[in-house]
């Protein structure tokens, strides 16, 4: 079989492999400790599921229009005017099968072979190898751990060049945690304004921001030609398998992100879609809910691992990952990378992370504080038995 050159350039998802290979110790049985997925444990809440049935009572099976019905996307754009004072319209929002098709529809939309994407590291792998199957080229922005991973609008401004095309933002951020703040994001689009280059913000775990952080979207600046936020149901609703995500831009993009989408996946799921509007048009309580126990969570992950000797932990500041550094035990047992440490922690401990290998940096796990309390404590425990015999 001869492979495109292009398929060959990426590889398939470490999270997803982490996933797959927690999944088979699942099947035998094992209590595993599952800090890998990047997903709510919570249920999706009861009146979206029921939306769903609802719509399928009622046929709504067939086609719908390709980027998404109308009564959503006007749903959206007046939830977003109202979370965050923006004022996008219906023809500015497109729905997408999951975020991750925005994204991808995006890239495919501006990027020419060569053209260079500022992107910041650690980053979310997606990010990474769509830039490659596209053909641009990931120009990294190295941030420091010291800085709390901050990205900086004067950092990203160095790495301008004539063949810049695009910069990427994530904030709240995976897998670190960490807060881009508005002032920041400001100077960002500014940047993009100013070089003519487009600007996507990321902005899906929107809704997780701990310690009196402000909701915030890019989308509420005045300034939006040369940006689009991307934003998915799959964490603020606890919907990850329905697949809904959706983006707000300019309509010249989103029309050509619609092209694709109309000769590839077509409309996102038509029951799903029905299920995001009752999410979006429902009660907020459960996204409150969902905060405040991931607040909670992530103080017993970061005071756990503080109390591990040797590893240290930013406090993540959104989302719900940590990025605990444990270079001291890579060195302490020459292990080079932590794709090893990952995998005898799997099966030495039956503890699920992923690799920081994923994100491109070197020394440092991924810990996903989705999970129940209980998890997180014997998963807490068996790490710090784990470290103390390495
Ligand atoms: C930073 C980021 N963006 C986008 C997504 C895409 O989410 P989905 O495709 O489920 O909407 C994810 C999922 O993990 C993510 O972490």
């Amino acid at each position: 079989m001869q492979l495109s050159e292009r398929i060959s350039r990426i590889s398939f998802s470490t999270i997803a492999t982490v996933l797959q290979k927690a999944e088979a110790l699942k099947v035998q049985d094992t209590k595993l400790a599952d800090f890998g997925a990047g997903e709510p444990d919570f249920p999706t809440p009861d009146h979206i599921k029921q939306a769903a049935i609802d719509a399928i009572a009622e046929d709504f099976t067939k086609y719908t229009p390709t980027g998404g019905i109308g009564e959503l996307r006007q749903a959206l754009v007046e939830k977003h005017a109202k979370d965050y004072g923006s004022n996008y319209t219906v023809e500015e929002c497109l729905v997408t099968p999951g975020g991750k098709q925005a994204i991808f529809e995006a890239m495919s939309a501006v990027l020419n072979e060569g053209d260079e994407v500022i992107l910041p590291t650690p980053y979310w792998v997606t990010f990474l190898e769509i830039i490659k199957y596209v053909g641009g080229k990931p120009v990294l922005l190295e941030t420091s751990e010291s800085e709390n991973f901050a990205v900086h609008a004067q950092a990203i401004g160095k790495l301008i060049t004539p063949k810049t095309k695009l910069v990427i933002v994530n904030s709240p951020h995976n897998p670190t945690g960490a807060v881009v703040p508005p002032g920041e994001m400001e100077k960002i689009l500014g940047l993009a304004v100013y070089h003519n280059l487009l600007l996507i913000s990321d902005e899906c775990y929107g809704h997780f921001l701990y310690d009196g952080r402000k909701p915030f979207s890019l989308g509420s600046s005045r300034e939006r030609d040369h940006l689009l936020i991307v934003d998915s149901f799959s964490k603020t609703y606890a919907m990850t398998g329905w697949r809904v995500g959706f983006a707000l831009g300019h309509r010249k993009l989103l029309a050509n992100m619609l092209k694709l989408q109309s000769h590839s996946t077509s409309n996102p799921n038509s029951i799903a879609q029905k299920a995001a509007l009752a999410a979006v048009e429902g009660p907020q309580g459960h996204v409150d809910r969902m905060r405040t126990e991931y607040r909670h969570r992530r103080d017993r992950v970061i005071e756990g691992l503080k109390s591990i000797p040797g590893i240290r932990c930013v406090p993540p500041h959104g989302a719900f990952y940590a990025y605990p550094n444990v270079g001291h035990y890579l060195k302490k047992n020459s292990l080079g990378d932590t794709s090893v440490l990952a995998e005898r922690l799997l099966h030495e401990a039956h503890v699920a992370v992923v690799p920081g290998t994923a994100f491109g940096t070197q020394e440092h796990l991924r810990i996903s504080y989705a999970t129940s309390l209980e998890h997180i404590d014997e998963g807490l425990r068996r790490m710090a038995a784990f470290f103390s015999k390495i």
